[in-house]
């Protein structure tokens, strides 16, 4: 974490140029990971109580056709409120659209490590371009394994051949409980 606050530092000192650099790093540090944190909780309590109310409503496979078709005018309506970009990414990704970058990858494997370390989990910022990038772990619960588990254990087999039909190239499945699903990346603009 430290090595990023200095590397965001330097970056944004750099990107400053001749401009006023009396904002400290713990400040800049702070305040977006004050931010990112409360956006990442407001959408992912979001998209959870939806989900939940869409399991409740018509079962599994209603739920997973309501997230195919609501699960990013979710994040997009609470991008808007909050004039910030909100994507969920992954390594093992669903929605071909959600595929994480190189350097994505890298922090998932980061976390995964940590995560198996018993080690604490932090958001990390990253500085790319004109947009701070807040990145914040999503991990498994029993619940996310009736669609992102082992078929024939958790991902029943109806579920499975939704899933497959919906997303041909779906790589979400094989989760166990406590795992690192993925990142919440939020995006400020840098003014
Ligand atoms: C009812 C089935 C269902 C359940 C339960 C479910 N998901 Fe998903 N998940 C989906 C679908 C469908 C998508 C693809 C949404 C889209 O098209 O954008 C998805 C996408 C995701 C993504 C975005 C990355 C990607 O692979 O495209 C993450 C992260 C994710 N789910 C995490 C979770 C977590 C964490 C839980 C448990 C809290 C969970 N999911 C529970 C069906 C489900």
């Amino acid at each position: 974490m430290k090595t990023l606050i200095y590397f965001l530092l330097i970056l944004v000192l750099a990107a400053c140029g001749t401009k006023e650099t009396s904002q400290v790093p713990e400040r800049i540090d702070s305040t977006y990971v004050i931010q990112g944190n409360v956006i990442a909780k407001i959408a992912f309590e979001t998209i959870s109580s939806e989900l939940k109310q869409a399991m409740q409503a018509g079962g599994i496979e209603h739920a997973l056709n309501y997230c195919n078709e609501n699960a990013y005018p979710i994040t997009d309506s609470l991008a808007r409120a909050h004039q910030v970009s909100i994507r969920r990414v992954s390594n093992k990704n669903r929605n071909p659209r959600n595929e994480a970058n190189k350097m994505e990858e890298f922090l998932i494997k980061g976390i995964g490590i940590d995560l198996g370390e018993g080690k604490e989990l932090t958001p990390k910022l990253v500085l790319k371009d004109d947009t701070i990038l807040f990145y914040k772990p999503i991990i498994t619960q029993p619940l996310c394994l009736t669609c992102h588990g082992t078929p024939d254990r958790e991902l029943a087999f109806r579920t499975d051949t939704l899933i497959r039909k919906l997303y041909p190239r779906d790589k979400a499945i094989g989760y166990q409980n406590n795992q690192v699903r993925g990142l919440w990346r939020i995006g400020f603009k840098h003014q």
